[in-house]
């Protein structure tokens, strides 16, 4: 589960790479309250667009009756890459009407067969029923970038969330020590401090047809070993 305090870190973006590069079969699921950006960033698996009304509102809508594991890929739809997508809210509007069901998506999430479930939660804060998601995480990784601001909402924020590890968005040309900077601050209070590379051409290559250059890009290789990482990470 990823998501993050203010300021818009790139949550979508490092979601849509870690599922890009996840190391066993995933499902990328926009659980963001403000609404979801992938069914209008990313074109579907044969090339055309995704469907935005299909995924979390259609699965809400069936949901209230009771919402099992196996529901959910009825809602999913295949995107570049093969792949499988629960796309978010089509406005921020939706989720007011939808403060019932964070706990019960958490719950059906966690229990999502054969496969992992990556979250991507958004900003924290606004929307406090996604606790009830978030308790249901089985690692919830909070994004930040490595500014002196950043990182003062990032700790506020652990004082209140509490989170399995943080990822930094790190400027390739002091990458290490950007996040040696984010651990000296928030290492005690978290499991790990791992690093994303902050790639604007990355994250360009990103929205279109996924290949070599893409799979080449910093976004992409740094996107590797943390997805590495987070799977080998107790
Ligand atoms: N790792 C990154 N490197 C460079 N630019 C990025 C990165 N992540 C996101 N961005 C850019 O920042 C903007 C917001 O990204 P997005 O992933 O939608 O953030 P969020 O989901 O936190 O709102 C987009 O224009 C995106 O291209
Ligand atoms: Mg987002």
């Amino acid at each position: 589960m990823l998501a993050a305090d203010k300021g818009a870190p790139g949550v979508t973006t490092a979601a849509t790479a870690l599922a890009a590069v996840w190391p066993r079969p995933v499902l990328l699921a926009e659980c963001d309250p403000a609404g979801g950006d992938i069914a209008y960033r990313l074109p579907s698996a044969d090339g055309g667009v995704l469907n935005p009304g299909k995924g979390l509102l259609t699965l809400a809508a069936t949901a209230r009756r009771g919402l099992e594991p196996a529901q959910i890929h009825e809602h999913t739809q295949k995107i570049v890459g093969g792949l499988d997508v629960l796309a978010g809210l089509t406005h921020g509007e939706q989720a007011a009407g939808l403060t019932w069901l964070w706990g019960p998506l958490g719950r059906s999430l966690a229990a999502v067969p054969h496969a992992d479930v990556i979250a991507d939660c958004g900003r924290l804060g606004a929307h406090p029923q996604l606790g009830d998601l978030l308790a249901e995480a089985e690692k919830v990784v909070l994004l930040t970038r490595a500014t002196l601001d950043h990182v003062a909402h990032l700790r506020e924020r652990l004082s209140i969330t509490k989170a399995h590890g943080v990822v930094v968005i790190a400027d390739p040309r002091n990458y290490r020590s950007s996040i040696d900077d984010v651990r000296r601050i928030v290492g005690s209070t978290v499991g790990f401090v791992y690093g994303l590379a902050h790639d604007p051409k990355g994250a360009e290559l990103l929205r279109g047809q996924w290949g070599g250059r893409l799979d080449r890009s910093l976004l992409i290789r740094t996107a590797r070993d943390l997805a590495g990482r987070l799977v080998s990470h107790p």
